[in-house]
C-alpha cells in the first residue's frame, strides 16, 4: 500500500538543545498522525531525538545525508552502519543543497542509494529541476533522466522501499510553492516513468512526496492531489506548530 509521510528536513539547524526542545514540542503538537511522521534532524541529535519518538506510533527517525562507501579512512564522514547502529531507518538521498554545494552527481547517489538499502534503511530520493530548466519546459525529462540514474538500477524489491521526493529547486526555501497542478503533473509523470520500469502495481505503491515551501497554508491542496503523498518539509518543520499543521494535512 502506498503510504502518506510528512518528512521534516531540519538542515543544518538547531543546537542540540534547541533540537531536543523543538522535538518536544512536536510530539506535543502532532497528534495522531494518519501517516508516517519523519523527523531528519542533524547527526549529532539522532539517538536522543530517535529515544524520544520511540515510543510515539507512526515517527520515525531520519538522517539527512551519509557517506557512500561503506566505511574506511574518509575523516568527517558518517556510515550507513553508523547510522543504522543509532536508529536511523530513513536517509535522504540527493537533496539539491547537496547536489549544488558538494557536487554530488548521479552516480555517486546510485551508490548512496545502495549502501542506504544494505544496511536496511530506506532512501528518501530527491529529485527536481532547476529554474532555467522548467522555464525551457524540460523539466519532466531532466528529473526522468534524475532517477534512472539513482534509482533504476535497483532490483524490484529494493526499489519497492524507496521513497521519492520530487522537490522543484526554485521553490525550495524562496516561500514559492509549486502551484498544486504543477506538482500532480511531475507526479504523475514520475508514477509513469517507474510504471514502465518496474510495473503498474509497483508505481501505485510508491510514495511520492512533495517539497518546497510546503506550508500550513498549501499542504492540503497539494496533499489532496491524487499522486502526491505528502511532503518533505524544511522551514516548516522548525515551527512545531506549522509541522503539527502539515501533517494533520495528510490525507
Ligand atoms: P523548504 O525546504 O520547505 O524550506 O522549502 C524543503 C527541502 O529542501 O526539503
Amino acid at each position: 500500500m502506498r503510504q502518506q509521510i510528512v518528512a521534516g528536513n531540519w538542515k543544518m539547524n538547531k543546537n542540540f538543545d534547541e533540537g531536543v526542545e523543538l522535538t518536544r514540542g512536536i510530539l506535543e503538537k502532532v497528534e495522531k498522525p494518519q501517516g508516517l511522521v519523519i523527523l531528519c534532524t542533524p547527526f549529532p541529535h539522532l539517538r536522543d531525538v530517535g529515544k524520544m519518538i520511540k515510543v510515539r506510533k507512526n515517527f520515525h527517525l531520519g538522517a539527512q545525508n551519509m557517506h557512500h562507501e561503506e566505511k574506511g579512512a574518509f575523516t568527517g564522514e558518517v556510515s550507513a552502519d553508523m547510522l543504522a547502529s543509532v536508529g536511523v531507518e530513513f536517509v535522504i538521498v540527493g537533496h539539491s543543497e547537496r547536489r549544488l554545494y558538494n557536487k554530488e552527481k548521479n552516480q555517486l547517489l546510485a551508490q548512496k542509494v545502495n549502501v542506504t538499502l544494505a544496511k536496511g534503511m530506506r532512501p528518501i530520493f530527491c529529485c527536481g529541476e532547476p529554474l532555467h530548466i522548467r522555464e525551457v519546459d524540460t523539466h519532466v525529462g531532466y528529473v526522468s533522466k534524475q532517477l534512472k540514474a539513482g534509482l533504476f538500477h535497483l532490483r524490484e524489491e529494493d526499489f519497492r522501499k524507496v521513497v521519492i521526493a520530487y522537490e522543484p529547486i526554485w521553490a525550495i526555501g524562496t516561500g514559492r510553492t509549486a502551484s498544486s497542478a504543477q506538482a500532480q503533473e511531475m507526479h504523475a509523470a514520475i508514477r509513469i516513468l517507474i510504471s514502465r520500469k518496474y510495473g503498474k502495481a509497483v508505481a501505485d505503491e510508491t510514495t511520492i512526496l512533495y517539497g518546497g515551501s510546503v506550508t500550513p497554508a498549501t499542504a492540503e491542496e497539494l496533499f489532496s492531489q491524487p499522486d502526491v503523498d505528502g511532503g518533505l518539509v524544511g522551514g516548516a518543520s522548525l515551527k512545531p506548530d506549522d509541522f503539527a499543521a502539515i501533517v494533520a494535512a495528510m490525507k
